[in-house]
């Protein structure tokens, strides 16, 4: 056996003799399907591509670590949180939602904010945006609101039509719209961009007592935003720019930082608070619930290998860990189906085994086989429970805290429809540039969309929330505004 290093190998092992040419009889060919080399090379390169995330194709990863700054387990009993000075590795992944794996970066779209802690007790994701709300509250809506963000069945081209076509036939989206159309809507680089949990979560302690959460990240770089015509050029100049930019911050040792935040709602507020609070669309007031600040994030480790570590790691807001648990929330309560159904679909049954994935926690269970089962697959130990071969045991302090629900099964509607109360606040607190910035940005956003009826009823949502903020929609769209 050769011990010489560098040597080109097969996938096999074994040494490769010529990888320049193929082999053929003589010199002009025909090639010769004995060179198994050549086949193997063509046929490996054909399955190089695993299918793209059908939201979030575009994205780019970093390794850091989190830690606790203020002791917080009077709320959860979560391990991560267990003690100020506590550091748990982490992974993130910052992405676009609506582009393919190679569109532009710097475009004006919400940001994917995902982050996989890897506990002491299991990995604890946390799968969240730039943005603290969305555009719908049912994830029923989700597969028809993301067709309308995606290419036209037959052009394959965006469409404002089907966009605007939806958003002003689904009110509850007036809150993120204003956000997305904002300053925030494009961000200067992914370090100068905050992120939220988005949805309400819940924590329980050591003593089963429950409260309701949501998870702010402040960017300790400051919020900075990309002017327009400025993301535009850098979209055609440089579609990598945001990619680019976290690489090369870490790498010259520029470690990206957040400090992360909670509000914390006692269970019983949930009841009697003056809307819903597991509706995503909505921000509870910090007036209300201010923020606690709990640790810090900090991204110090670019990724080995690309495709190893940012394409295949899979987040999912049902990995969940002892302390951390949902809500109600009907947008989570879908998230909960859709994000491991498209981590078998994308990545595989045995996703959760791949090196970016694994828990650094022992995983102990009774699940074997499947494809691509690259661990041990539990060896000879015990395969079905109940056994009496002392097999792993369930931990009953670790089942999750019981939570009562009442009324009828029916497809129900939210029962409050207040959709403009905070979107309209929102618009209020912009200084009087940054109005008009969102106004110009709605109204070169709305001008390709075809239909009048469209861009009235849209421009009804927005006198809704704010007169002043509609009437200026509506005069650069050179309309009136509806009855
Ligand atoms: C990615 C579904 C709402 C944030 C994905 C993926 C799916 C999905 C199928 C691709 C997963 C993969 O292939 O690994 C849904 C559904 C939703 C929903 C059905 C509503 C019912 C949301 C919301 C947020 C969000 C409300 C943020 C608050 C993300 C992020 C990713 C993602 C950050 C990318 C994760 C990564 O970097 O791998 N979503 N999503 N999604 N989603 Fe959602």
């Amino acid at each position: 056996m050769s011990t010489e290093k560098n040597k080109l190998t097969t996938s096999w092992g074994a040494p490769v003799g010529d990888n320049q040419n193929s082999i053929t009889a003589g010199s002009r060919g025909p090639t010769l399907i004995q060179d198994v080399h050549l086949l193997e090379k063509l046929a490996h390169f054909n399955r190089e591509r695993v299918p793209e995330r059908v939201v979030h194709a575009k994205g780019a990863g970093a390794h850091g670590y989190f830690e606790v700054t203020q002791d917080l387990t009077k709320y959860t009993k979560a391990s991560l949180f267990s003690e100020v000075g506590k550091r748990t590795p982490l992974f993130v992944r910052f992405s676009t939602v609506a582009g393919e794996n190679g569109s532009s970066d710097t475009v004006r779209d919400p940001r994917g904010f995902a982050v996989k802690f890897y506990t002491d007790e299991g990995n604890y994701d946390l799968v969240g945006n730039n943005t603290p709300v969305f555009f719908i509250r049912d994830a029923i809506k989700f597969p028809d609101f993301i067709h309308t963000q995606k290419r036209h069945p037959q052009t394959h081209l965006k469409n404002p039509n089907a966009v605007w076509d939806f958003w002003s036939l689904s009110p509850e989206s007036l809150h993120q719209v204003t956000i997305l159309m904002s300053d925030r809507g494009i961000p200067a680089t992914l370090r100068h961009m905050h992120g939220f949990g988005s949805h309400t979560f819940k924590w329980v302690n050591a003593e089963g007592e429950g409260v309701w959460v949501k998870y702010h990240f402040k960017t300790e770089q400051g919020v900075q935003n990309l002017a327009p015509d400025v993301a535009a050029q850098l979209a055609a100049d440089n579609p990598d720019y945001h990619t680019e930019d976290l690489f090369n911050a870490i790498e010259k040792g520029d470690f990206p930082a957040w400090k992360l935040c909670v509000q914390i709602m006692p269970l019983e507020d949930a009841n009697t608070y003056r809307f819903d609070p597991f509706d995503v669309t909505k921000v509870w007031s910090q007036k209300d619930y201010p923020l606690i600040e709990v640790g810090r994030m900090v991204l110090d480790r670019n990724p080995e290998n690309y495709f190893a570590e940012v394409e295949q790691a899979t987040f999912s807001p049902g990995t969940l860990v002892p302390g951390i648990d949902v809500s109600p929330d009907k947008m989570l309560q879908g998230r909960l189906f859709a994000y491991g159904d498209a981590h078998r679909y994308r990545v595989g049954a045995n996703h959760q085994t791949l090196p970016i994935n694994r828990p650094r926690s022992e995983v102990n269970n009774y699940q074997r086989d499947g494809q691509m089962r690259a661990d041990s697959n539990g060896g000879g130990s015990v395969y079905y429970e109940p056994n009496s071969l002392g097999g792993p045991k369930e931990s009953p302090a670790d089942k999750l805290a019981p939570y009562e629900v009442s009324g009828s099964a029916d497809s129900v509607a939210y029962d409050h429809h207040d959709h403009y109360t905070q979107p309209g606040d929102l618009y209020r607190l912009l200084s009087e540039e940054e109005q008009t910035r969102l106004v110009q940005t709605i109204v070169g956003a709305m001008k390709p969309v075809e239909s009048d009826e469209i861009k009235l009823r849209q421009i009804g949502h927005f006198y809704k929330a704010d007169a002043e903020y509609g009437i200026r929609v509506a005069e650069g769209l050179g309309l009136s505004i509806p009855e």
